[in-house]
């Protein structure tokens, strides 16, 4: 089902409806993991305070002059309400955390423009596709084992640009993920992190015509941003 099948004020309508998709077990596991983050009060974004990935994205966003973008794995929407300040027009949230959509709902009731918002809740590898101008990944890819398919999946909105921040695949991110991911399997039911390969998200990207044509690489992170061939021909 696409939204851009409504009319206007059924598309408003829609945007203020959660769409919910059932969740596997290893989606539960993802939710329940960060559902306690998001158990708070509604408070503006504060850009400031961000990670330097995640003020990448805005960069990137903006620079490119994306009109509509959907946020994969969004959390509390902080990265989005930034973009919708700074005149993004249309967003897309996709969670598996119920609390995360929840806090993401109620600070853009409070401080945004919640009709130009749709939330999807479950996995991405559910979202019934729409197309945007930009897809972000932040912090993501890392709490799922299939990372191939959800990358392909980006692909079904056919966006000008993709940006995904994963971990570096070092011998300490292997090493601090692994003991992270111990302790979460027996405490958390079951989530486990993974380090998976940035060069194998960047050669599906290449197979399929989008061109890696940044990466930015901290510590703990690596931020690259793809750009369709086609786009970067016309
Ligand atoms: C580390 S948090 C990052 C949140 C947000 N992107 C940010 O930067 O603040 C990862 C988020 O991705 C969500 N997530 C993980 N796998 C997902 C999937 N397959 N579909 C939708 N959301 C997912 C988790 O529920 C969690 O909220």
């Amino acid at each position: 089902m696409k939204f851009a099948l409504y009319t206007n004020n059924q598309q408003i309508q829609i945007n203020r409806t959660v769409m919910k998709n059932s969740k596997s077990n290893k989606d539960k596991s993802i939710a329940t993991m960060f559902d306690g983050s998001y158990r708070s009060e509604a408070k503006p974004a504060d850009f400031e305070s961000f990670d330097e990935s995640a003020k990448l994205h805005v960069k990137y966003i903006l620079e490119n002059k994306s009109k509509s973008v959907l946020d994969v794995g969004m959390g509390a929407g902080g990265i989005m309400m930034v973009l919708q300040d700074k005149g993004v027009e249309r967003l897309i949230g996709v969670e598996l955390s119920h609390e995360g959509i929840d806090l993401a709902k109620r600070r853009f009731e409070a401080f945004g423009d919640i009709s130009k918002v749709s939330f999807f809740e479950g996995s991405y590898l559910d979202f019934p596709p729409e197309t945007v101008d930009a897809v972000s990944l932040h912090q993501v890819l890392h709490c799922h084992p299939d990372f191939q398919a959800m990358i392909k999946k980006t692909l079904e909105s056919a966006p000008k640009i993709i940006i995904n921040t994963m971990p570096r695949r070092t011998w300490y991110m292997m090493l601090f993920l692994g003991i992270v991911s111990t302790f979460t399997i027996l405490v958390s039911k079951g989530f486990r992190a993974y380090v998976h390969s940035p060069d194998e998200v960047k050669d599906i990207l290449s197979e399929f015509g989008y061109e890696r044509v940044s990466i930015e690489k901290s510590f703990i992170w690596e931020t690259s941003l793809f750009r369709s061939k086609q786009n970067i021909e016309m």
